[in-house]
């Protein structure tokens, strides 16, 4: 018997705001219903990709040129979806990922200028056709993002490091983003508390892919 296939969720958004907190609270949300669910990274996800995940975060912030940068996270992406996404969805479980492609579009693109064309072909070979069901951008000023990111620093800040123009770029390119495909991306205003944030991401999770979680909370 073949399961329906899964649904495929991305957090996407600068430093600091809060995307693995709202990933963590939709995945016990998700699960408090019944639903299974796989929690996952990039960079990362998947053991070769964890690997790179290394390369990619620490170190000076000029480590690599852009577009070994570029192929550094695409090969990653790779890795994560053949091993660790693609399975998931095969057995329907919702996969929820903190960070996929729109990073590399907002960082790599928006924020170091490496040109959309020659990304675009780096999203055609690492990942093909796939695209996230919906991809929910969490916004907030870059000041309070950087404030955020360096109070719970876990090492590896190699892109906190980079200046505030860089990271204002990348903010922009996120909402570009959101701009051109509203089918699949939702903007949602970060500054508010964690548990309003929480609300409207499960709102819009709901909404959009799965209505029939609303009718069974009662
Ligand atoms: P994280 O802090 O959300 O775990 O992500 C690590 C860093 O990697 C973050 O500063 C954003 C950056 N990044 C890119 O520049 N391009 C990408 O494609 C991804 C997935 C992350």
């Amino acid at each position: 018997m073949t399961a329906d296939r899964g649904r495929f969720v991305t957090f996407e958004g600068g430093e600091g705001a809060g995307k693995s907190t709202q990933l963590r609270l939709l995945a016990a949300r998700l699960e408090a219903q019944g639903e299974s669910v796989l929690a996952t990274r990039e960079p990362g996800g998947s053991e070769g990709a964890e690997q790179i995940r290394e390369l990619l975060v620490h170190g000076p912030a000029d480590r690599w040129d852009r577009v070994t940068e570029a192929l550094l996270h695409s090969a990653a992406r790779r890795d994560h979806l053949l091993r660790s996404v693609e399975p998931a969805l095969a057995l329907g479980r919702w996969v929820l990922s903190d960070r996929f492609a729109d990073s590399t579009a907002a960082y790599q693109g928006y924020g170091h200028g490496v040109p959309p064309e020659k990304l675009q072909a780096l999203y055609d070979i690492a990942v093909g056709r796939l695209k996230p069901d919906l991809t929910l951008i969490l916004d907030l000023p870059v000041a309070q993002g950087l404030r955020r990111a360096a109070e719970r620093r876990d090492g590896g800040a190699r892109y906190e490091s980079l200046d505030v123009a860089f990271h204002e770029r990348v903010r922009r390119g996120f909402h570009v983003i959101a701009e051109a495909e509203p089918e699949r991306c939702v903007l949602i205003d970060a500054t508010a508390s964690p548990e309003a944030v929480a609300q409207s991401v499960w709102q819009c999770v709901a909404e959009r892919l799965a209505p029939q979680l609303l009718e069974t909370e009662g």
